[in-house]
């Protein structure tokens, strides 16, 4: 489990520029678990995908995983395996001159043997589907194929937890599709924890909980369904509804026997 208790985060305090991130946030992450976290821009989602593995510590409050604190930094290393980090641009991730490189980076640092490394590339390569580009140079590849590179590099090390901040921005919709599937397998399979920040609000469906920030807080906590209930909360937190919710909305209002809020446009498709 992530405890996040009582946390804020300040950038350049004490300064003029100081600018209070986050705010008291209080959050449990279980392990397994799907996570999704939404909130407009600014609202501190990113801020807080680096507290997750102790890329910064909190200015106040305590972030805690499987038992460490995240401020403990002669266990930094432990946090670091056990929560991997993907970002937004896959251009930033990838360091190595081959796939095969990339993903083992992680690993050689871990210090494990070459033998172990060799299997967990096979297998981190099998799990995003791209086993067959593994002696390619990766500027090569598509921006779908870099990021899902960079999925491979991060499960490489087997951490429990997964936080992926907007990984699907840079992507085209084929590619958005393509990484959304490789994160519900590490949910439902691999039985990974998934906390997924995503402005797209149709790739929050699959997530047990869904949390909203606004302005450094947690504003709300519920599942999909119920987070999308509240449409007009939604707005004042400058986040949409997913199409396929609004269809059945619209089409509940006029009369329809049909129920709201649908979340996926296979449902949708089954009652139309
Ligand atoms: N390095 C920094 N120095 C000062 N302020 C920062 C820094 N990074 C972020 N901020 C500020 O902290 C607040 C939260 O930023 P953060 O990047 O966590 O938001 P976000 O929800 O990830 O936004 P986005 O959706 O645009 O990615 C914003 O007001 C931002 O301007
Ligand atoms: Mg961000």
């Amino acid at each position: 489990m992530i405890e996040i208790k009582s946390v804020s985060y300040v950038y350049q305090p004490g300064t003029s520029q100081e600018k209070v991130a986050l705010r008291n946030v209080n959050l449990e992450i279980p392990s397994p678990s799907f996570f999704c976290i939404v909130g407009a821009n600014g609202s501190g989602k990113s801020t807080f995908a680096r507290l997750l593995n102790g890329l910064y510590t909190p200015t106040s409050g305590d972030v805690i995983v499987d038992g460490i604190n995240t401020k403990d930094e002669e266990k930094i290393w432990e946090i670091r395996k056990n929560v991997g980090l993907v970002f937004q641009n896959p251009d930033n991730q990838i360091i190595g001159m081959t796939v095969e490189e990339d993903v083992a980076f992680g690993c050689e640092n871990l210090g494990l043997p070459p033998e172990e490394i060799e299997e967990r590339i096979e297998f981190a390569l099998r799990a995003v589907g791209m086993e067959e580009y593994r002696k390619y140079p990766p500027y090569l590849l598509s921006g779908g194929q870099k990021q899902r590179v960079a999925i491979a590099g991060i499960l490489a090390m087997m951490p429990k937890y997964i936080v992926l901040d907007e990984p699907t921005t840079m992507l085209d919709p084929k590619g958005r599709k393509d990484i959304i599937k490789i994160i519900r397998k590490l949910y439902e399979e691999e039985k990974k924890t998934i906390i997924l920040i995503t402005h797209h609000m149709e790739e929050v469906v699959w997530a047990e909980k869904v949390v909203v920030f606004f302005n450094g807080e947690i504003v709300d906590l519920g599942t999909p369904k119920e987070i999308f209930l509240k449409e007009e909360r939604l707005d004042e937190w400058g986040l949409n509804l997913p199409i396929t919710t609004k269809i059945s909305k619209c089409l509940s209002e006029r009369g329809f026997d049909i129920p709201h809020p649908l979340l996926t446009p296979e449902e949708l498709a089954l009652w139309l």
